[in-house]
């Protein structure tokens, strides 16, 4: 331990204070800049931003909108060279057309937003003495976007449930959307997950068909024309023209970076719901266990457990064969159980009297390969509705599991449950002791202790999140006077030291979102600490802990109903864009470790 306050190894900066200010604010010592923007380049002959001309064409060239994951894949052992891997989540219009007529989009401004949505892979150069992590043209750089074809696999691929007009073979889908967090393989690929989907597809409200009718409810699915218009411009995202296109989303997927004439893929052993993203951990065996939760209130943590072994190495025999274990294996969904009297959980975050919100927890399989094990539905259905499967088996209902990602210090399993103010209230489920506060604003934090390719878990809650003054907030045990106040997790990384780093998304109390780490062993554990602030009414999301750098995306800058609010990047009175910041210590030490080169 080479800390001069008692920090715990890698924690060791002054907190950044909660704050309104509209700039990335980082702790005493450390230097910060802007990576990429939404339209900067990504390939040489890409055409220079213009906020007031813009193109399709252009777009497809260009870094896209609203990054949320990122991941930097290292090209080589020199910690100089990486591919910087975003997801671009979403698009808001009115926010990136000045002048856009929310009732008559352009075709142009619809060609804009596929072409915004999607994956940039860009290669970057560290260089921490001048300027920090840049953008380089290279071999690698690619654009996924709504219009790069994908192969549906696994189990469900080719099933009737996933044919359309365009596509009768139901293999081959058309690009990716509303991709959220995600996650690096131990093989190097890149996971991502398609979470909101339901948002781009018109007219639901038409569909008579009482099975059509209740699948479509559960996943959301409303209304008549949809907010982006895009139907007018392609019938596919028509649910009365083409009504198993929203079956083609709502998926993994998963990009290999290092060959940029991959096709992408979707695996459907996974399920379909709103994929936060998906994490995996190599068992002691070699099987992979995936790790996914289905971001909206009461819904539900999930695991995929792999039939093969993994193949060590990179070459391309190991990579085709490591690729394919998303394909074949067990997906299961979580119920959790509380080991404290249900009297003792009131709603209000009072811890029972045996001193923890904790307990066990079983995982209850729906589908391996071919053979359904849900009553009633066959396995194609378990894979294309897993939302009612998994309503059939009785899972735990959830305050929105975001990301899940396993620790490979310690070996636990790490879910974000950001909130659910639903909670307890009129016709929803009440508190239980693993979502013990009704009306839940801030969201808690969750740690399990999985037999990763088992049946079975122990867990509790590290945190039970907000401002550390309320008596419903719990920060694993530690003095609550000497944390940071934390709303809303979203997001989850670890550095080499096994600490928790936690972005978040939606902050309740009247500060900017931010990035914070805590660590979950030793005394330290609890000790919840802001490393970071992002600019006004943005996310922090994708961050990314190496030993000298700390990568996060800012998401949605500015994005408030009553107009734009942010002038970040690029200050004075221009425009706000989304951007990924890299953030390092001035000299060019170890991040969170005082004194150390
Ligand atoms: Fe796109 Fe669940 O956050
Ligand atoms: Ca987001
Ligand atoms: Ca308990
Ligand atoms: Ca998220």
């Amino acid at each position: 331990d080479n800390s001069s306050s008692g920090a715990a190894p890698g924690t060791d900066f002054d907190p950044v204070a909660p704050n309104t200010e509209d700039r990335v604010v980082v702790p005493e010592g450390y230097a910060q800049n802007v990576v990429i923007r939404w339209g900067d380049p990504v390939f040489d002959e890409a055409p220079e931003f213009d906020l007031n001309n813009q193109t399709g064409a252009a777009q497809e060239k260009q870094f896209g909108y609203n990054n949320d994951f990122a991941a930097l894949l290292p090209l080589d052992a020199s910690g100089k060279r990486h591919l910087l891997v975003c997801n671009h989540e979403y698009t808001t219009e009115s926010h990136m057309f000045p002048g856009y007529d929310e009732n008559n989009p352009t075709e142009e401004q619809v060609r804009v937003a596929w072409a915004a949505h999607g994956l940039s892979v860009v290669h970057v150069d560290a260089d921490l003495r001048e300027g920090g992590l840049t953008p380089a043209t290279s071999k690698y750089n690619r654009r996924i976007t709504l219009n790069t074809e994908f192969e549906m696999r696994g189990p469900a691929a080719g099933s009737d449930l996933l044919k359309t007009s365009a596509d009768p073979s139901g293999t081959k889908v058309l690009g990716t959307q509303n991709n959220c967090a995600g996650g690096v393989t131990p093989w190097g690929t890149v996971l991502s997950g398609e979470e909101n989907f339901h948002q781009y597809f018109a007219n639901a409200e038409g569909v008579t068909d009482p099975a059509a009718k209740q699948r479509l409810d559960r996943y959301g699915f409303s209304g008549t024309a949809s907010d982006r218009k895009w139907e007018r411009f392609d019938k596919r995202w028509d649910i009365s023209q083409e009504p198993n296109e929203p079956h083609r989303f709502g998926w993994i997927i998963e990009l290999d970076p290092h060959d940029p004439r991959s096709t992408p893929v979707k695996h459907t052993a996974l399920g379909r719901f709103k994929h936060e993203g998906a994490t995996v951990h190599v068992a002691d065996d070699g099987r992979v266990v995936a790790y996914s939760g289905d971001d909206e209130r009461f819904d539900y943590l999930y695991k995929f457990v792999s039939d093969k072994a993994m193949k060590p190495g990179r070459s391309s025999r190991a990579r085709r064969h490591n690729m394919a274990l998303l394909d074949e294996g067990t997906l299961y969904v979580a119920r959790f159980t509380g080991n404290s009297p249900e009297s003792e959980i009131d709603g209000s975050g009072k811890l029972p009297a045996d001193g923890a919100f904790d307990g066990t927890g079983e995982w209850l399989p729906l589908a391996h390969n071919d053979e359904s094990l849900v009553e009633g539905m066959s396995a194609e259905e378990v894979y294309v509705f897993t939302r009612l499967a998994a309503d059939k088996v009785g899972a735990t209902k959830m305050d929105r599991p975001e990301d899940v990602e396993p620790n490979p210090t310690n070996g636990k399993i790490y879910c974000a449950l950001t909130n659910n103010t639903n909670r307890g209230s009129e016709g929803n489920a009440g508190a239980d002791e693993i979502n013990p506060r009704v009306g839940n604003k801030h969201g808690h934090m969750l740690e399990l202790d999985d037999d990763h390719t088992g049946t079975t878990f122990g867990w509790n809650l590290l945190l039970v999140c907000g401002d550390p003054g309320d008596p419903s907030t719990y920060f694993g045990g530690f003095d609550k006077s000497r944390v940071s106040p934390i709303s809303c997790p979203d997001n989850v990384a670890f550095d080499r030291h096994g600490n928790l780093w936690i972005s978040t998304d939606g902050n309740e109390l009247d500060s900017n979102d931010g990035l914070f780490v805590v660590p979950v062993d030793g005394p330290e554990r609890g000790h919840v600490k802001q490393f970071l602030t992002v600019p006004v009414d943005a996310e922090t999301c994708g961050p990314v802990i190496n030993d000298k750098l700390v990568t996060v995306c800012v998401q949605h800058p500015g994005e408030n109903d009553e107009g734009l609010t942010s002038h970040w990047p690029d200050g004075g009175t221009s425009h706000p864009r989304p951007a990924v910041a890299a953030v390092w210590r001035d000299d060019n030490g170890t991040v969170g470790e005082i004194g150390r080169r």
